[in-house]
């Protein structure tokens, strides 16, 4: 096995009405006044906020509430939510919602004891060196902010999308109630069978010799991910089904799946920067981008692709010529995004062809004008990005 490091510290309160317990977590974290960030009026529509209230009210926490997050989250509205917890004391940041409402709390968080622009960290100005304590509770099955390190965060005012990692951005905790992903609608169900499985792929599909219990990990989160993916998007109220989903969103981007490797993250940095430029649903981005990524690359280790598609996809490669397997592998994956209506190409997601101006805006923010390369798996320079935007049309 390979030397790694694994760091996961947040507490996970799984099954159903787990955000009840949101007020005595929040006293265990010794939070007095909490800024609860959320997204639309859904939140309380549907009585999710109502129930968090009683159980600070129970619980003699005082808040202050933020809502307005938009998937994609703006630049703008972490601001506001800093001001607030700088002029109100703040001292815990707690997130209602989907991964772009986690992501927004996390940098809200970091920019609540920051003295300049929160911004600096994105641009990579300045290294985060402390955070608010912040939860969640979390209400979607996809990007797996509830336990990562990671916040994604979209500066309105460039197009840019920029994702920092830090262990400052690891939560406390997360309530996860698989009940209230049963509103999701199809399309976003599906993202984030998309995004659970490419958080998995991104690791899978890196450097690295053998570490199998971590290849183990990633090939039953995968399989695990299909199987009740295709469920809950045929009975969205399965509690079984919601729950698998929920827990392999978490282990695919705890790092679980990636020990011992270096992680690839191609495919999701050409990802943001689609949904920089055109405001997309993450998972959507990925699942048009990753068959130009992988037939693109897969020469450099055919042999994972092919034991991927054995023991994840159940698919019978063997005999086959190596090319012919991959491709086999490559479009199993994307019949199976096809089916959950997923696009898999960048037509398909536009509803038009990239323009070949767009392909290479797209390149030139990707690769910080050529200065910078993407990827593990294959080192890809502003050439490779060009050419795989090319092929994802
Ligand atoms: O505003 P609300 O009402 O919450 O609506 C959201 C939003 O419209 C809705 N939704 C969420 N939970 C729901 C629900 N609708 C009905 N029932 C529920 N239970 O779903 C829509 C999408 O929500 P969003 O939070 O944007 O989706 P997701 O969780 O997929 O998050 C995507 C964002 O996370 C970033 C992505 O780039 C994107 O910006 N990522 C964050 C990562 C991380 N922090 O670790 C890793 C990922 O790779 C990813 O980059
Ligand atoms: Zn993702």
């Amino acid at each position: 096995m390979n030397k790694f490091k694994y760091y996961a510290p947040t507490e996970v309160i799984f099954g159903k009405d787990v955000e009840n317990e949101v007020g005595k977590e929040l006293l265990k974290s010794e939070a007095t006044k909490v800024l609860i960030h959320y997204g639309s009026e859904r939140a309380v529509k549907s009585g999710l906020l109502d129930r968090v209230l009683d159980s600070m009210e129970e619980n003699e926490i005082e808040y202050v509430m933020l809502g307005g997050v938009v998937p994609n989250p703006r630049l703008a509205k972490v601001r506001e939510g800093i001001k607030i917890c700088k002029d109100e004391n703040v001292d815990f940041v707690l997130a209602v919602g989907g991964g772009s409402v986690l992501d927004s709390a996390k940098a809200i968080a970091y920019g609540a004891v920051y003295n300049g622009d929160v911004w600096d960290f994105y641009e990579g100005k300045e290294i985060i060196k402390g955070a608010l304590p912040h939860g969640n509770i979390i209400t979607l099955a996809a990007t797996g902010s509830e336990t990562s390190s990671s916040s994604v965060i979209t500066n309105e005012e460039t197009g840019d999308k920029v994702g920092v990692n830090t262990d400052y951005g690891r939560p406390e905790f997360t309530l996860m109630n698989p009940e209230l992903t049963y509103t999701l609608p199809p399309y976003q169900t599906a993202c984030g069978i998309v995004d659970i499985m490419m958080h998995t792929f991104e690791r899978y599909f890196s450097p690295g010799g053998l570490n199998d219990m971590t290849d183990e990990i990633a090939e039953a989160v995968i399989r695990n991910t299909k199987k009740y993916g295709s469920i809950a998007m045929e009975t969205p109220e399965d509690y079984d089904a919601r729950s698998e989903l929920f827990w392999s969103g978490s282990i695919s981007h705890v790092n679980l799946t990636g020990l011992g490797r270096t992680g690839d993250w191609a495919s999701h940095r050409l990802e943001h920067e689609l949904s920089g430029m055109f405001d997309v649903a993450h998972g959507a981005g990925l699942s048009a981008i990753w068959g130009a990524w992988a037939r693109y690359t897969y020469k450099e280790a055919p042999e994972r692709f092919i034991r991927m598609g054995e023991k994840a996809w159940e698919l019978d490669l063997v005999n086959l010529q190596e090319k012919e397997a991959v491709e086999i592998m490559i479009d199993t994956v994307l019949k199976y995004f096809k089916g959950l209506g997923m696009p898999i190409n960048t037509t398909e997601l536009l509803g038009r062809q990239l323009s070949e101006e767009e392909i290479l805006k797209l390149a030139d923010n990707a690769s910080k004008a050529g200065s910078r390369t993407l990827g593990n798996f294959k080192v890809l320079n502003r050439e490779d990005m060009i050419n795989i935007f090319r092929m994802s049309v």
